[in-house]
């Protein structure tokens, strides 16, 4: 399963490249608005240090403006993803650009139903946003298991990206889902080092090997 880094801040990435364990970033909207930067300046950046897919988010709502969007997006750099809302204009400029040979990414995904509509037009990811539906009371990861289904139902070629990931246990039953690629958070990331029980057994051996005569 790949590992995408969900930001927009060049630290991040420059720090979690280092890890060796990411494969894509995926930004939106927010994350652009917390650098502070304008993206005529971040995006290229970004897609210079990440050896793999970068989505960037059009910001249009209707076919045409994010077509227009799509395709100076898609100039900046050959690994630009271009993020499309899931919504009816989003799924027409998905088919034109996908007929362009540039790839999208549909997001903001939240029912199996938007993720077929979405691989029928051409989109090389889906997004679905697990942790928002959990936070409404919906289990996400149902969701991730009805597109894995669909999509092998009628070997659609879309990637899932598991999105809005919240903590460990998602990117664990993602994987077992068989979904294609988790996007999260540094700080999410971060945590799938993390148990207590290795830190546990590290400070004993710590302890130990200090009485261990030199
Ligand atoms: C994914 O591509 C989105 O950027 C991201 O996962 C949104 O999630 P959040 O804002 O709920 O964390």
């Amino acid at each position: 399963m790949k590992l995408f880094l969900d930001t927009a801040d060049i630290d991040q990435i420059r720090e979690v490249l280092g890890w060796g364990i990411i494969d894509g970033v995926t930004t939106n909207p927010s994350h652009v608005a917390r650098a502070g930067r304008s993206p005529a300046e971040l995006f290229p950046e970004i897609c210079r240090m990440v050896p793999g897919p970068v989505s960037l988010e059009a910001m249009g709502l209707d076919a045409d403006t994010i077509v227009a969007e799509g395709r100076a997006l898609a100039k900046l750099a050959d690994n630009v993803v271009v993020k499309v809302p899931v919504m009816k204009e989003g799924l027409i400029a998905v088919r034109r650009l996908a007929a362009e040979g540039i790839k999208t990414n549909v997001t903001t995904n939240f029912s199996a139903v938007q993720a077929l509509l979405a691989a029928k037009a051409g989109a090389a990811y889906i997004s679905p946003f697990v942790g928002r539906l959990d936070q409404v009371g919906q289990d996400g990861m149902t969701l991730v298991s009805e597109i894995r289904t669909i999509y092998q139902n009628y070997d659609y070629q879309t990637e899932i990206i598991v999105a809005a990931i919240r903590h460990p246990q998602h990117v664990l039953n993602a994987a077992l889902i068989g979904a294609d690629i988790c996007t999260m958070a540094y700080d999410v990331m971060s945590l799938l080092y993390e148990h207590p029980l290795t830190d546990q057994v590290m400070q004993q051996f710590l302890n130990d090997w200090q009485k261990v005569p030199q």
